[in-house]
């Protein structure tokens, strides 16, 4: 059968700079300390049994380390990380394909397993529980179904939209693990382990302005990294100072809160257009001109955190501190709401 789904991924998420800046062991892994701790008990006690991890579910918004760690618990555990997405397993026959041809042990790793289709979310579950599948050959009246054993092999998944997930699918996982947004110092020590690795010369204060400007996130870290190391080639003799990464980053217009254009343009929105909501995701999503579930899993888990946006039953409503960021007075009325 054909590897056809493998491939399609692997030519999408050809990002060699990614690829580089992964750690690769559990122990290089910076944050995310409970769930560190979490993941070293299954390593252990699959060590322990000798055989293969059970399936897990790794959760939180995009560029936090989901990929990462499925890679790392497959360098943990000695094992072949297979990958494929949701939207690239087309057909039964596509999936079959994957799992007849994994090995013993192999982790097969699902990127945006909420967008799995129902029928193939279906053909998946005799997989993970019971390492078997149906499938069908011939065609008309000479179709049949035959059973195959499969290898055992760990099914990860990866979403950004738990939420999203049927419940049955959900089930076939032990534990949901979610990925929280990185605190500054966190973000700092990637910063600078992605400098080194980089070899970007960057003045001890300049990580902390780049860390705190990164919406919590690894990946928008290393990118900021890479433009403030540009920046700096450009303009300066190289060293990277800390006035030299605000002046880099300001260019970018990301401001000291951290918020990018799209942050602003969506409470910009929801505080003027829509007089601080409730505005449907909807409506907010075309006012701004971007995908309502791009708004829902990029943009606001972050707002909601840092406490700008509040999402309710009629809409989401703009707080005080959208008001402020964007240099504005909360009207009265949206005092009495909170
Ligand atoms: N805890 C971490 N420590 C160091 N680098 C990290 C960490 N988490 C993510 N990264 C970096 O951020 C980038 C994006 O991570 P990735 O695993 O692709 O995120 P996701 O799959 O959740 O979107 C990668 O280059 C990775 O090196
Ligand atoms: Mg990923």
């Amino acid at each position: 059968m054909s590897g056809k789904p493998l491939e399609k991924l692997n030519a999408q998420s050809g990002d060699a700079v990614d690829q580089s800046l992964r750690p690769t062991r559990l122990a290089d892994f910076t944050g995310q300390p409970k769930l560190k701790d979490r993941l070293g008990i299954l390593l252990d006690s699959a060590r322990a049994r000798s055989q293969p991890l059970d399936h897990l579910l790794l959760s939180g918004p995009p560029g936090l380390g989901k990929t990462t760690l499925a890679h790392i618990l497959g360098s943990e555990m000695n094992a072949t990380v297979r990958t494929t997405s949701g939207p690239a397993i087309e057909k039964a026959g596509d999936l079959a394909g994957l799992l007849t041809g994994l090995q013993e042990g192999d982790i097969l790793f699902i990127d945006e397993i909420h967008r799995l289709s129902k029928v193939i979310e279906e053909y998946l579950y005799p997989a993970v529980e019971d390492f078997r599948i149906d499938i069908v050959i011939d065609q008309g009246p000479a179709a049949r179904s035959v059973r195959l054993n499969l290898p055992r092999f760990t099914l990860i998944g990866a979403t950004t939209r738990a939420g999203l997930l049927s419940a049955p699918l959900r089930s076939r996982f032990g534990v949901a693990h979610r990925l929280d947004y990185y605190s500054t110092e966190d973000l700092t020590s990637i910063v600078r382990r992605s400098a080194g690795l980089l070899d970007v010369k960057l003045e001890d204060n300049a990580a902390p302005e780049i860390a705190r400007r990164c919406r919590g996130t690894p990946r928008i870290a290393n990118n900021l990294l890479r433009w403030v190391r540009d920046y700096a080639l450009a303009r300066t003799q190289g060293t990277a100072s800390a006035v030299t990464a605000v002046a880099a980053l300001e260019m970018l217009e990301i401001d000291q809160h951290g918020l990018d254009e799209m942050d602003k343009r969506l409470l910009q929105a929801l505080t003027g257009k829509f007089q601080g909501g409730p505005a449907g995701l909807h409506s907010l999503a075309a006012s701004v001109g971007e995908e309502p579930g791009t708004l829902e899993e990029v943009h606001e888990p972050y707002l909601i955190l840092e406490g700008y946006l509040q999402r309710t039953q009629q809409g989401r409503v703009a707080l005080p501190r959208a008001y402020e960021v964007l240099g504005l007075k909360p009207p009265a009325s949206q005092s009495n709401l909170l």
